[in-house]
């Protein structure tokens, strides 16, 4: 597995990291505790040392998964979670202030309860679970964030940027204090090329590329028939005509992508890494065979410059999350 340095330092991380929000089992349904630790085992086993978590995934679950896993494994992770904004909204409401959402007790009592499901001492990186710039100027958030890097409980600080909203966190980032960014970036919504790219290899910031695979929309498996369980958050996200949309969308992809790539999920993930500005990119995994697949498909390496262009005719505008 590839690695590539972590924002300005010398520590590695795999460049497919693991997607941890399914076997949280927050609004998703189907994962088994059981499968879900086999599948992260698989995962260290085949070089992935990068895990995305957050206090919000199954209120401490998914964490409480990862922490076991790596004390079984013997092996040090890079392991990160994410501070929900004391409103529990996501994105960010416009009108909500700082105080609001991320005073300093929330940030502090956050981090150490996240710590104690990951039953560690320190997170390798803490981010905003939702963010808006209109913050940035703030001292406080930037005080608390100082606090927690000089008590040695976080050694990284990210922005987890607000649903298609990719430029939202940039200033933020000009205070110097802002390791890694993780935002949408996937062949339908390539925002982030256009400024937030430019801006994190100029300061040498990660890209964590999440959702890259639509939630299941640019793997090939959603049809106009496909069901998601009962009480699965998808039935919203593919409500009414989107399934069909997407589908439609889908095909015209697999026709451009020829024989370089075996599977829409394959192209949609090698299209992430072929983006210099992507660190890592962390597709949502609950067992082990996508555990294997995806670590295949990223050992394939980038695309061709030729598909690259191609793909890019195939970003879309729209916010499935409404
Ligand atoms: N606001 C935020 O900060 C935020 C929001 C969303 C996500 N995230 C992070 O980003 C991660 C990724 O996003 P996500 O999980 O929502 O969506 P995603 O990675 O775009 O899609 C996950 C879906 O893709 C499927 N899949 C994975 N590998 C596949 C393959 N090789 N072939 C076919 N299907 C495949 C999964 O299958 P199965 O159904 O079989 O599991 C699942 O249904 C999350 O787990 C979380 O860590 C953060």
């Amino acid at each position: 597995m590839e690695n590539k340095n972590f924002a300005k330092s010398s520590e590695k991380i795999s460049r497919l990291g693991f997607g941890s929000w399914g076997i949280g089992k927050t609004f998703w349904i189907g994962a088994e505790d059981n499968e879900s630790k086999k599948a992260l085992h698989k995962a260290i086993e085949l070089g992935i040392n990068f895990f995305d978590s957050a206090l919000v995934y199954g209120n401490g679950h998914s964490e409480k998964l990862i922490g076991e896993v790596e004390k079984e494994s013997g092996k040090e992770l890079f392991i990160t979670s994410k501070i929900p904004s004391k409103k529990f909204e996501w994105p960010a409401n416009d009108k909500s202030t700082l105080e609001d959402s991320f005073p300093e007790k929330q940030i502090l009592q956050s981090t150490e309860r996240s710590l104690r499901n990951l039953n560690r001492d320190y997170l390798d990186l803490q981010q905003f679970h939702v963010w808006n710039d209109k913050w940035a100027d703030r001292d406080e958030w930037k005080e608390t964030v100082l606090k927690l890097k000089k008590d040695g409980k976080v050694k990284y600080f990210g922005i987890s940027i607000n649903d298609h909203q990719a430029e939202n966190g940039i200033k933020a980032a000009e205070s110097g204090l802002i390791d890694s960014f993780q935002v949408i970036f996937n062949i339908f919504d390539q925002s982030p090329i256009d400024k937030l790219f430019p801006f994190c290899l100029e300061n040498n910031i990660s890209i964590i590329a999440r959702v890259p695979l639509d939630e299941g929309g640019l793997t090939g498996n959603i049809t106009d028939k496909t069901e998601f369980p009962k009480g699965d958050w998808r039935n919203n996200y593919f409500k009414g005509d989107r399934k069909t949309k997407v589908r439609e969308r889908v095909k015209k992809i697999g026709s451009d992508m020829g024989t370089e790539c075996e599977s829409i999920a394959e192209c949609a993930l090698r299209f992430t890494i072929s983006f210099d500005a992507v660190t890592t990119v962390i597709p949502g995994m609950r067992n082990t065979s996508r555990v294997v697949d995806n670590v295949d498909i990223i050992n394939k390496g980038v695309l061709s410059p030729g598909l690259i262009e191609k793909l890019k005719s195939h970003k879309w505008e729209r916010n499935f999350y409404r």
